[in-house]
């Protein structure tokens, strides 16, 4: 394993100054070049979430449709995204959150997962966590879906985004 994740780890191209100053910029497409690389890092997430009885994987967009739905076609789990706002045309749910420069939001379909389920949801990247803690709540407004962990490929630790998930598990190939 720690061979597969050193090649990931490598193939991230990390670029500084992007999009602004003062921000190192995690570029997961070349990741997706490599393609021993990009199969190893879903088989990772595979090989973890295989027999945890998953039903849904919610993916966040844009990055998090690139690792999610691969995910869930092999573990046998539905995929659901959740998107940025006025992009579905059925009845949502959404939930507001802050980013490093203003606010956004996150929808998903109403009937797109039920009560009884359990969700793990996939982001290519946590950084402060404001994201992935709006996704949490968005399923958390879903009464009795379980959110049984957080999948990313990059962690980057210093913004410590891991604390803001409070209980929820977060696991991450690289950081
Ligand atoms: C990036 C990344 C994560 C999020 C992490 O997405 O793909 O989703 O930021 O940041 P956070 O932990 O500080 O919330 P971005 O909103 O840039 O958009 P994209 O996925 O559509 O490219
Ligand atoms: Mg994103």
């Amino acid at each position: 394993n720690d061979t597969r994740i050193a090649a990931i780890s490598s193939a991230i191209r990390v670029i500084p100054d992007f999009p602004k100053p003062g921000i190192l910029f995690h570029d997961i497409t070349t990741l997706l070049l490599d393609t021993k690389a990009f199969k190893d890092t879903i088989d990772l997430f595979v090989e973890r979430y295989r027999d945890k009885n998953i039903s849904v994987v919610a993916g966040i967009e844009a990055r998090g449709f690139i690792f999610g739905p691969p995910i869930a076609l092999a573990i046998g789990a539905k995929f659901v995204p959740m998107r940025k706002p006025k992009k579905l045309p059925g009845e949502v749910i959404s939930e507001e959150y802050s980013l490093e420069y203003g606010k956004d939001v996150m929808e998903m379909h109403v009937g797109a997962v039920e009560a009884g389920e359990r969700a793990l949801i996939v982001d290519d990247l946590i950084a402060t966590g404001g994201t992935l803690c709006a996704a949490i709540r968005l399923l958390g407004k879903r009464v009795g879906v379980h959110v049984v962990e957080c999948a990313c490929v990059v962690e980057l630790p210093e913004l410590k985004g891991r604390d803001r998930l409070g209980d929820k598990p977060l696991f991450v190939l690289v950081n």
